[in-house]
């Protein structure tokens, strides 16, 4: 693949936004499409290339707007339709790409196709969604919202029989043994990218297809169904993207990729707890494994990386034994846990120490994949265990020190939920504008960051190869592409590291640090040395 045919998706930066945390333009208290519309200029100074909106669909918001009750529409919190043209509009004249949630396997329980189906046997809708007599169906499907949901099944005294929802019991699951949901989605696709919607960040996708003796996930059945979204969406809309959330082990998750005919991206889920293991315990072995367990994916198809997100942080894909270290570690207030995860950000999760988070950044940053910034986390925004579920991880963004730090001229306790003030965290001293105007700030630290790996799509594109994987105290991976190297040095603890590594392939060549662009030497004969100051990391170009 050479720079100039590379997929825009292969070499993107993506920010995920919730509309109703960003920013509110008519003080009713809750984030909507033109606040976001005027914070665009902020997203493309950022330097990332795509959007991702979180559902802004109608919704009885059980589930933030996962549980969707008219694919068609806009939730009047949000705006209308013409907003969200608009904001596609705006994004494309900035040069931003903008993808959206496809929520397939589920719809609300408030949506007319499920009020029929419950209501009417006869209806054609009834078969959209999976009924039975018995809850003893699938038994070996595990449930994933554990701290809620006791089973897979639930009653409906109007249907007399029970539906099946991988979620919340408000979210019954579709029935894609129907080919005709498949068809309502395919519209619902049509729909969006018409508007001129860039992709979908296809959600939970692989609970579509049930069948008995299995844990209902992954079967080739599902893969079949989504290999005919993908073919659609490559007949009529090139340039388009499908992000697939498999939360899975990375070998499950590539015949998600398929043979470039069914997503062009998928998340890998299980790198991410392991970025806080290995920065928790000051050993890259945890980052050496994950990458050891993924696999080689196709050509033009790339890995989603991210270190936080909407969701509480998932330890699914680790041990127990490791689960409970990441939860005496990182959750030691039962507060902070949430089904079988960890719901906090960034920036406490890290002891709001700017090294480590620019560590975390930088490690993410330096492995294979696009990576993803949740919105907040580049300012280093903390979080309010406090709030239902996983509210605490989606409080108002904070622009100024100005109340409700900018976000609405609201009455504060109009707001949808609090803005953080208190502690260190507080907006007064955590927020955009007086970030901007210090040059070491977080938020600038993270634009040059996302700027450098822009500038080398070799971070997006190259081979890796860890070195020096005895000296488990640093992460050292030399990325390669075409005739380049870039060498990644990271320092997971804190105490100054002495690494010397052999490079004498490259012997003679010059060393840049590309955040700096200064000269770091040249590579000698033998052993290079270097030093790495406590959290600290290094990008040297091999010139
Ligand atoms: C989303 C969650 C949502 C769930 C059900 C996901 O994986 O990220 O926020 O609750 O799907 O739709």
């Amino acid at each position: 693949m050479t720079q100039k045919n590379i997929p825009w998706y292969m070499n993107a930066v993506f920010y995920e936004v919730h509309i109703r945390a960003y920013c509110d333009s008519n003080n009713d208290g809750i984030g909507d499409i033109p606040g976001l519309i005027s914070k665009l200029d902020y997203i493309k100074n950022l330097g990332v290339d795509c959007i991702w909106i979180l559902p802004s669909y109608p919704s009885p918001l059980k589930d933030d707007g996962y549980d969707i009750a008219d694919y068609y529409g806009v939730h009047p919190d949000y705006g209308t339709l013409e907003d969200l043209q608009r904001l596609i509009n705006e994004a494309h004249q900035r040069g931003l790409r903008i993808i959206t949630d496809l929520v397939l396997n589920h719809t609300s329980d408030q949506h007319p196709w499920f009020q029929q189906s419950r209501s009417d046997p006869n209806s054609k809708y009834r078969d959209y969604y999976v009924w039975s007599e018995t809850d003893k169906k699938y038994q070996d499907a595990r449930i994933i919202f554990l701290d809620t949901e006791k089973s897979n099944w639930a009653f409906d005294e109007k249907a007399g029989l029970y539906f099946w929802h991988r979620f919340y019991t408000t979210q019954p699951d579709l029935n894609y043994d129907n080919p005709a949901v498949i068809e309502e989605m395919r519209q619902v696709m049509k729909f969006w990218l018409d508007m001129g919607i860039d992709g979908f960040r296809a959600d939970a996708v692989p609970y579509l297809i049930e069948r008995e003796g299995t844990n209902c996930e992954n079967l080739p059945e599902t893969h079949r169904i989504l290999k005919d979204f993908r073919s659609y969406l490559d007949k009529n809309y090139k340039g388009k993207i499908l992000l697939a959330e498999a939360n899975q082990w990375p070998q499950d998750v590539l015949p998600y990729f398929g043979d470039e005919d069914e997503f062009h991206m998928g998340f890998h889920f299980p790198v991410m707890p392991r970025i806080f293991m290995a920065l928790g315990k000051g050993d890259a072995s945890p980052i050496h494994w994950i990458m050891a367990q993924t696999p080689t994916i196709p050509d033009y198809t790339q890995w989603c990386i991210f270190l936080r997100n909407h969701d509480e942080l998932t330890l699914e894909m680790v041990t127990e034994e490791e689960r409970q270290w990441m939860w005496e570690q990182y959750a030691p207030d039962p507060r902070m846990r949430l089904n079988l995860g960890i719901r906090r950000r960034l920036a406490p999760l890290l002891d709001n120490d700017l090294r480590k988070i620019m560590l975390a950044n930088a490690l993410l940053f330096s492995l294979p994949g696009a990576p993803i910034v949740y919105y907040g986390d580049e300012i280093g925004m903390g979080d309010n265990i406090w709030l239902f579920d996983r509210n605490g991880v989606r409080t108002p963004m904070q622009w100024d020190e100005s109340d409700n730090a900018g976000f609405s001229s609201a009455e504060a306790d109009e707001l949808y939920a609090p803005v953080i003030d208190s502690n260190e965290f507080s907006y007064k001293t955590v927020n955009v504008a007086v970030q901007e105007k210090d040059p070491h700030s977080l938020l600038n630290q993270v634009r040059r960051l996302i700027e450098v790996r822009k500038a080398h799509p070799i971070f997006a594109l190259g081979e890796y190869e860890f070195l020096a994987k005895e000296h488990t105290q640093c992460l050292s991976i030399l990325r390669t592409h075409t005739n380049e190297q870039v060498l990644c040095l990271l320092n997971l603890t804190d105490m100054d590291q002495n690494l010397s590594l052999d490079l004498s392939k490259y012997a003679g060549k010059e060393l840049v640090d590309l955040m700096t662009g200064k000269s770091q030497g040249v590579i000698a004969e033998t052993t290079t040395f270097f030093q790495l100051d406590p959290f600290g990391f290094q990008w040297l170009f091999i010139k």
